[in-house]
């Protein structure tokens, strides 16, 4: 709800309160954003200010008692005293770099605009926006700052947008999409760093003095620093504590800036990384932000990341697939890269439609002469050689058996070595004249040209409307470098990297808006550019190249904070892991995997018949909880040794936990499992997934108890293995939803050296279980 008071503008959600007023000197002074209060009096709010301090400016004659660098501004510039990391900086047509943006007028309206060009939040409930027009006088330049409130979610959009409306073209050099003051600074913020194939790593730093900035500046928003961050305290706990998520729906170079002042207040502002970016804007030419996304919880990180997963799952995915199932997949990459022929691809399949696989798809390696990563990016058309009934061939026997068929592309990269390039080398991004950087051996093709847009939206319309296709992996394995438009003017080249996101996004609409049904995933080397942006298209994203069952513990860790789990698309790959060389068990591969949008990405026809039927229990399993996984709430438990998670249905009356151990302790039996989000008066039944625990992983001890000697991985050994299989312990316990929350549930004894029979829990290195529970009825 938006409430204008006087000079006042107050936005509240259900448990948030976000206050700003207009000053007597026209700037947006910031006053409150946290837990919901009632405001009786704002000017309890005002921070009072008589003097100008110390060696401070005094923002103008008119007002000496103000300097700007001690205001918490809701929008800041350069050069009137105020000499903070900045909303938005400008290049005037004089050289200058002053403005002085101050209060000219406001409108509440009903309903939620979508952005010209860029993705954004939707709502289906016509709520009000709040726009704020800001003036330059002097130079005649606008700000406009708009405000939406989703009330049940607890988040708060922003957006900035400029207008020129001088006589002379100006450069918009840094235009962030919103910015927070706080009036102290005693606070961490946690960013979510990494690299290829350990993406989402939480970090946090101590924000005491001076300028912390998490950024990307590779073309995409990078698994080096994921747009996502919170601001909270040291003592902030997942479910206790004050704590601030932030977010932007956007897929390029991005900047979290958090500055403590001489003052000791705390700035935040994101948006657009400014490093590399001058947009030139002729009279009466506009330049809009993305989206930036804000939400508090006083209930910890968990409280947080709610906010954030009901806010994504309603306002950012969208299309049929929002509150669709996402099917159970088999994709062919780990399988077998770029060896893939039709035989080899259906004998994969008919192995996965035996085990319930619900969706086929063919990875990398199907189109033109593409053997290796060297070649035919770009030559959109099935290789014959290898798929000799061409796409439609493959797909309609895939169909046949009950699978639906999904492909793999990469839509915005060109091979040197390809008929495009050999066509069109200027549509690739290179600076003329320049010897280009590589990697992985391709080149980024200029989403800046419209005619490039063009060709994508034309060959992608051409490749899944010649089949059956039922989704589509849009991947992305290239970041930016020799950055450079040759359809743009020299002073325009600071434009390409937006341009380039603005150009993706018009092929991303024009061909999620033809091929509605198809269920898109995102990717870009896993999760390279894993962001808000790709989710208001793709309903789901490839979250890392690493399979590794406890590294993904650890991925999935860090997405889980500020995205939803269907939104982050998981494996079951065999082993020796490929990234890794670990060897973990499969029900961990799959324990783990089953918190996300779940898939299989291994050779189903190399295994045995026992991990094969293991697999189909596995998918069963899965089928019958899908939709608390995919559509439940989730809840972080402990974490480090042990993670421990738990995600429960919407009415509370079924929830999944995960134990998962990576080193054992040894002579260490104990060990509990507490769930989160139950509903404390209600009454449930306690269980875990039973398995059969194979002879194999006791090794030479099979000597104690059996009568005969058994040379360890003798044809003995193994032949005993295949009739006879040990059984996991049961747990069985009826218990209050506040008893299992608060006081856990004490899980059988661990297996330690001495001892064992049929109750013993065999917990050694990456082990995991399932735990079910589910309302006594
Ligand atoms: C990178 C992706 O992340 C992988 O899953 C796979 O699709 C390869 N590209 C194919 O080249």
């Amino acid at each position: 709800m938006i409430t204008k008071q006087d000079n006042c503008f107050i936005l509240d959600t259900r448990y948030t309160t976000y206050a700003f007023r207009v000053t007597e000197s026209g700037h947006l002074e910031h006053l409150y954003y946290g837990k919901r209060i009632k405001i009786h009096d704002i000017n309890m709010l005002v921070e009072k200010r008589e003097f100008v301090p110390g060696n401070n400016n005094v923002y103008s004659d008119q007002y000496k008692n103000v300097t700007l660098n001690d205001l918490n501004l809701e929008a800041s510039f350069e050069g009137k005293s105020d000499n903070r990391e900045p909303l938005i900086k400008v290049l005037h047509s004089d050289g200058s770099r002053t403005s002085d943006f101050v209060y000219k007028t406001c409108v509440i309206r009903k309903g939620k605009t979508p952005l010209e060009g860029l993705p954004s939040s939707y709502d289906e409930e016509e709520r009000e926006t709040l726009e704020i027009i800001l003036e330059d006088k002097e130079y005649g330049v606008r700000l406009i700052l708009t405000y939406y409130v989703f009330d049940d979610e607890n988040v708060i959009t922003r957006t900035s947008r400029v207008e020129n409306k001088s006589d002379n073209a100006i450069y918009v050099i840094q235009l962030m999409s919103a910015q927070l003051g706080f009036s102290d600074h005693n606070y961490i913020m946690s960013t979510f760093n990494g690299a290829w194939a350990r993406e989402m790593y939480r970090h946090d730093t101590p924000l005491r003095a001076g300028k912390h900035i998490n950024s990307s500046n590779v073309g995409v928003s990078s698994s080096t620093a994921n747009p996502f961050f919170m601001i909270s305290h040291e003592s902030t706990t997942e479910d206790s504590g004050d704590v601030y998520g932030m977010n932007l729906v956007y897929s390029g170079n991005h900047a979290e800036i958090a500055e403590v002042s001489e003052f000791g207040k705390l700035r935040v502002s994101w948006g657009i990384n400014p490093q590399g970016l001058a947009w030139k804007l002729e009279k009466d030419e506009a330049f809009q932000s993305p989206e930036a996304v804000m939400t508090f919880s006083a209930a910890g990180y968990n409280g947080m990341s709610q906010n954030m997963h009901s806010f994504i799952r309603k306002h950012i995915v969208r299309g049929v697939w929002r509150d669709r199932p996402r099917p159970i997949l088999l994709n062919s990459w780990e399988a077998a890269y770029f060896k893939i022929s039709e035989r080899r691809l259906l004998n994969l399949a008919k192995e996965g439609s035996a085990v319930g696989i619900e969706l086929f798809v063919m990875d990398d390696g199907w189109f033109g002469e593409r053997d290796s990563d060297e070649k035919a990016l770009g030559d959109w058309y099935p290789n014959k050689k290898k798929l000799p009934n061409g796409l439609k061939g493959l797909a309609d026997k895939i169909n046949e058996m009950g699978m639906s068929f999904g492909i793999w592309v990469e839509p915005e990269m060109v091979s040197v070595d390809s008929d495009l390039y050999r066509k069109h080398p200027e549509w690739a991004m290179e600076i003329p004249g320049v010897k280009h950087s590589e990697g992985r051996n391709q080149r980024i093709l200029d989403l800046c040209r419209t005619e490039v847009q063009d060709y994508i939206i034309e060959s992608m319309t051409q490749v899944f409307s010649s089949a059956n296709i039922e989704y589509v992996k849009w991947d992305m394995n290239r970041t930016f470098t020799d950055i450079y438009s040759s359809s743009l003017d020299e002073d325009r080249q600071g434009e390409v990297c937006h341009r380039y996101v603005l150009g993706l996004y018009r092929c991303m609409d024009e061909l999620t808006k033809k091929f509605p049904d198809i269920l898109f995933e995102g990717c870009a080397s896993g999760g390279n550019r894993f962001d808000l942006g790709i989710l208001s298209y793709f309903p789901q994203i490839w979250g890392s190249d690493n399979t590794d069952a406890i590294v993904r513990s650890e991925i999935q860790t860090g997405y889980s904070y500020g995205y939803p789990l269907n939104t982050v698309s998981a494996h079951v790959s065999s082993v020796p892991n490929h990234q890794t060389l670990r060897v973990t068990p499969l029900e961990t591969r799959f324990a783990v995997a089953s918190f996300g949008s779940l898939g299989y990405e291994c050779n189903l026809c190399d295994m045995s018949k026992t991990e094969k039927d293991d697999i189909k229990a596995q998918i069963e399993m899965y089928k019958k909880v899908r939709s608390i996984y995919q559509f439940g709430m989730f809840y972080r438990g402990r974490f480090g040794n042990i993670t421990e998670w738990t995600v429960v249905s919407e009415d509370k009356c079924h929830a999944i936990g995960i134990l998962l151990q990576k080193m054992v302790t040894p002579n260490n039996q104990f060990q509990y499992f507490m769930p989160k989000g139950l509903d404390e008066n209600m009454l449930y039944h306690f269980t875990n997934r039973e398995l059969k625990l194979s002879i194999m992983m006791f090794g030479d001890l099979v000597n104690a108890v059996s009568p005969v000697h058994v040379k360890q991985d003798s044809l003995m050994h193994k032949t005993i293995d295949r009739f006879y299989k040990l059984s996991t312990e049961k747990e069985d316990i009826t218990a209050y939803g506040d008893a299992l929350m608060y006081a856990g549930v004490k899980l059988h004894q661990a297996f330690s050296g001495t001892g064992f029979n049929e109750n013993t829990r065999v917990f050694s290195d990456y082990v995991a279980r399932l735990y079910l529970i589910n309302a006594v009825e």
